[in-house]
């Protein structure tokens, strides 16, 4: 007998007829699940080991507790705000849920300590540290407060050191992902690093949009997952309904890397829709090299020139809409991004995705015990 109570656990579940094998099995499956993501779920505090990676200008209040409210887990994005900004969002996302969120702070951010402090002061429980290798003191300031310290590890070598600094867990984000990216595929990284890191839990980023690349990544060794692209379009998003519209038509191959003209003028990777901006920015590199080719700029002014180029762009087009000049970031995701849905609804999704891939490998195991045990049954005859 399938209750209500497991229909939600495991969404798709009947309860007539040929029907009531398949939600015994979408169960077992569920409960399957539960077991790989339990690591990385319980170090959330969370349901689902599922985190909302934090995005500049979109993982603002309303979409971290929407996601923190669905099961997951919503990561504040404090981007460039001031100590006093993300008082303000923390407590405003205190006020939407009462569920275990995280906040994201940038390595680079020149208050970075005054940040922690903050988080500190609202007690908030985790703390993810993006951007550069952070330093001794960010790491001892963090673990002082007593949150927990997720960072983002591009390489097996920095992911062992990371946790030798005290990092309780390691995010791998392949650039698959949107925003600022590194040169290696999530999957390649994820056979670098989740064999051998064991001593925490290792969440695995960057192109997933469904839940069979989800429970693949479990049964490889993760404890969970994060996810940035599929949250953009959801209802509680406050992205511009331009930005959102842009997601809904674009396909994998839209989202791109930014690209470096001249490596003397290193560029950052960033992977966005490509759109005016993205043109414009190669013709600026293209005409302040030239300038700087011809003795009339400096190379410390050139490269201020290039970095200058993207400042404020990502809220343009997120807040704004300005999807023609602004930054599109974006993953190759975005392809299976078809709809506007709720969090929840994109939650309930990416479950009922990994339930199906978990209960049709169990399918495929019986299957398989069945012939053998026929097999057998026929040589002993
Ligand atoms: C619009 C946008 C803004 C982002 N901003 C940040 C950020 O401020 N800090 C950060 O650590 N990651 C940022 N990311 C990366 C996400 O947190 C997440 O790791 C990434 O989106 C996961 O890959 P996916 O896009 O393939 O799901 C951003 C991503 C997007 C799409």
């Amino acid at each position: 007998m399938i209750s209500d109570a497991d229909r939600r656990i495991a969404p798709g579940s009947g309860s007539d007829g040929a029907g009531a094998h398949d939600a015994a099995a979408r169960l077992r499956a569920r409960r399957r699940l539960d077991r790989l993501w339990r690591r990385g779920a319980e170090f959330l505090g969370s349901d689902l080991a599922i985190m909302g990676g934090a995005m500049t200008w979109v993982s603002e209040r309303g979409l971290v507790a929407a996601i923190s409210n669905g099961g997951g887990f919503g990561v504040i994005a404090c981007g460039s705000m001031n100590p006093a900004q993300l008082d303000a969002e923390i407590v405003a996302t205190l006020a939407l849920t009462d569920r275990p969120f995280g906040v994201n702070l940038i390595t680079l951010h020149p208050q970075l300590l005054e940040l922690i402090d903050v988080c500190a002061a609202r007690r908030v429980g985790h703390i993810v540290l993006a951007g550069a290798l952070p330093t001794a003191a960010a790491v001892a300031r963090i673990k002082g407060s007593r949150a927990k310290l997720l960072c983002f590890a591009p390489a097996l070598v920095i992911a062992k050191r990371l946790v030798r600094m005290g990092a309780d867990a390691i995010v791998i984000e392949g650039m698959e992902a949107g925003g600022h990216i590194g040169p290696v595929a999530t999957s390649v990284l994820a056979q670098e690093i989740l064999p051998h890191i064991r001593e925490v839990p290792v969440f695995v980023a960057g192109g997933i949009g469904r839940g069979e690349a989800i429970a693949s990544y479990l049964e490889m060794g993760a404890g969970g997952v994060q996810l940035g692209t599929r949250f953009v379009c959801a209802h509680e998003s406050i992205a511009h309904p331009r930005f959102k519209q842009a997601f809904l038509r674009a396909g994998a191959r839209d989202a791109v890397p930014s690209v470096q003209l001249d490596p003397r003028f290193p560029v950052i990777p960033v992977r966005a829709l490509a759109n005016d901006g993205t043109r414009k920015f190669q013709e600026l590199q293209r005409e302040v090299i030239d300038r700087y080719s011809r003795g009339e700029l400096s190379q410390k002014d050139a490269q201020l020139e290039i970095e200058h180029f993207w400042a404020g762009a990502l809220r343009r087009a997120v807040i704004d809409g300005d999807v023609e000049t602004g930054s599109m970031m974006a993953g190759q995701s975005v392809g299976m991004v078809t709809r506007e849905q709720s969090t929840r609804e994109i939650l309930d999704e990416l479950v009922e995705q990994a339930v199906s891939a978990l209960a049709a490998r169990e399918a495929e195991d019986d299957d398989d015990g069945r012939a053998d045990r026929d097999g057998r049954s026929r040589a002993g005859a």
